[in-house]
């Protein structure tokens, strides 16, 4: 038998569809086994399925029994911005306004190496302690702090998407680069990062407001250069945003800007779509681009509500993933994203139940708004992965995928959540998938990152919550 088989038994739940289009039975997307075994090689799975059936393959395998807790493939954070670590929570502005009085101020301090390591290095080791175990990163507009996000990412051997940040106005004269420099600083970043170990590049022009004509013709040209890289912008976030990018573009509407240099297809993402209006959804749509999904950050600059039930419509899908928008988003904890999503989606229904215009009811998008576990989970795993074109290599746990995974323990954190779950399940934790699924809506709207016990990256322990932060719930 080959050395370096690892073998993990505990109880799993993950999924093999959008459990979207399976309205009334989401079940049918998700797949969970009580007591289960996953089997790596080398990181890569190798096999998976019930204890029982699984283990007579391997009967000299070693294995590491996890009991009490549920093991769900790694959380994905679609959009996280590294250099707004420290300045996380960031008082009394909307976007426009943050950015300069916050954000600019904070980023420029990324031009200084040894700053950009330890930013990149807190948030990293914030996001694993989190159970994220794959992101989707801005880094500045200053090349040391994109290499030092790969070279910090690289040594957890974490599979991120990141980019050198372009913007070449609205920001302070220091912080802002020329088209040119960040044509060559791009494409002399993707020879070297692109595809090296887990690394993966994205051409990442901050937002259409703050590029220029020539900015944008900068992408394109990086885009037909490298067509593997990815492409990661914000589109549509804040009313004073698109205004004001509508009269400087003279365009009718954000995603034609994007359109008219070329951008969006495969392996773009937009973060936060909240104004997007339907015919730019079916355009996404048709690209077989993706959107996040930022609750945390949209409350906290009160940018407004995404329409999740509109873009979830079997009309116009388009690919999801949801992030936090760290610093915008208050949290690194992609439980704390749903907990907000959530809300989110009540929220739009008190529009579409039609009790308050009755011209207004769209029952079937109120429906789809909707945030149940399985959307919920499904969006940080294998609907994140798909969203960033990542799926045949993560999100779930097939066989041949990297063997990235979180370890949940439902009854830590909050005193109420114990309690909870008590109601929920008994002393040997889930028996079906039901109970599985009302354990996680339980952690997503009562807990946060105080229920993730463990991270592991290519099936290696990363992150363990010390022993003084484990709950009563300790392992028996
Ligand atoms: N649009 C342009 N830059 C940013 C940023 O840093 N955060 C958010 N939320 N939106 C942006
Ligand atoms: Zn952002």
């Amino acid at each position: 038998m080959a050395k370096n088989l690892v073998g993990v038994r505990g109880s799993f739940f993950d999924f093999v569809d959008d459990p979207w289009k399976f309205i009334g039975q989401e079940e049918k997307s998700a797949r969970f086994y009580s007591d289960g075994l996953l089997v790596t090689e080398n990181g890569i799975i190798r096999d998976f399925g019930p204890f029982e059936k699984v283990s007579q393959k391997y009967p000299n395998l070693h294995f590491t029994h996890i009991k009490n807790r549920l093991i769900l493939p790694g959380f994905i954070d679609g959009h996280v911005h590294v250099p707004q670590t420290r300045v996380i929570g960031s008082f009394g502005e909307q976007l426009l306004g943050w950015l300069q009085q916050w954000i600019f101020p904070e980023e420029m301090k990324y031009k200084d190496r040894s700053y950009a390591r330890e930013g990149a290095r807190q948030c990293l080791d914030n996001l694993l302690a989190a159970g994220t175990t794959t992101c989707q990163a801005y880094t500045t507009s200053f090349a040391v702090s994109t290499e030092e996000f790969f070279e910090e990412a690289s040594r957890r051997n974490m599979l991120v998407v990141g980019g050198l940040t372009g913007i070449d106005r609205f920001a302070p004269d220091e912080y802002i680069d020329t088209a040119q420099n960040f044509q060559r600083d791009t494409a002399r970043l993707i020879k070297t990062y692109h595809r090296t170990g887990r690394n993966i590049y994205a051409i990442t022009p901050r937002f259409a407001l703050g590029a220029s004509h020539d900015l944008m013709v900068a992408c394109q040209n990086l885009k037909r250069e490298f067509p593997d890289a990815w492409v990661h912008t914000h589109i549509s976030e804040n009313p004073s945003e698109i205004t004001q990018l509508k009269q400087f573009h003279q365009c009718n509407d954000y995603l034609s800007v994007y359109e008219k240099y070329d951008l969006v297809g495969k392996k773009f993402t937009g973060g936060h779509g909240v104004y997007l209006s339907d015919d730019e959804f079916r355009r996404i749509a048709k690209a077989d681009a993706a959107i996040t999904f930022c609750p945390c950050s949209n409350f906290f600059l009160g940018s407004g509500m995404f329409r999740l039930g509109r873009a979830t419509d079997p009309e116009h899908r388009i690919r999801l993933t949801f992030g936090t928008d760290v610093g915008a988003g208050n949290r690194f904890s992609m439980i704390n994203v749903l907990d907000e999503a959530y809300k989110v989606g009540m929220c739009n229904n008190t529009m579409l139940d039609g009790s308050i215009d009755p011209r207004n009811q769209n029952l079937p998008e109120a429906e789809r708004n909707k945030l149940s576990p399985y959307r919920a989970f499904y969006s940080l795993t294998l609907g994140g992965a798909h969203g960033l074109y990542l799926d045949d290599r993560i999100g779930n746990f097939e066989v041949g995928k990297e063997a990235d995974f979180v370890v949940l323990d439902w009854a830590a954190g909050q005193r109420a959540i114990a309690w909870h779950e008590s109601l929920l399940v008994g002393a040997n934790g889930p028996q079906t998938m039901d109970e599985a699924a009302q354990l996680l809506f339980s952690i997503m709207i009562l807990g946060d990152d105080r229920n993730v016990d463990e991270t592991w990256i290519m099936a290696e322990r990363v992150y363990q919550k010390t022993v003084s932060e484990q709950t009563a719930s300790a392992r028996k």
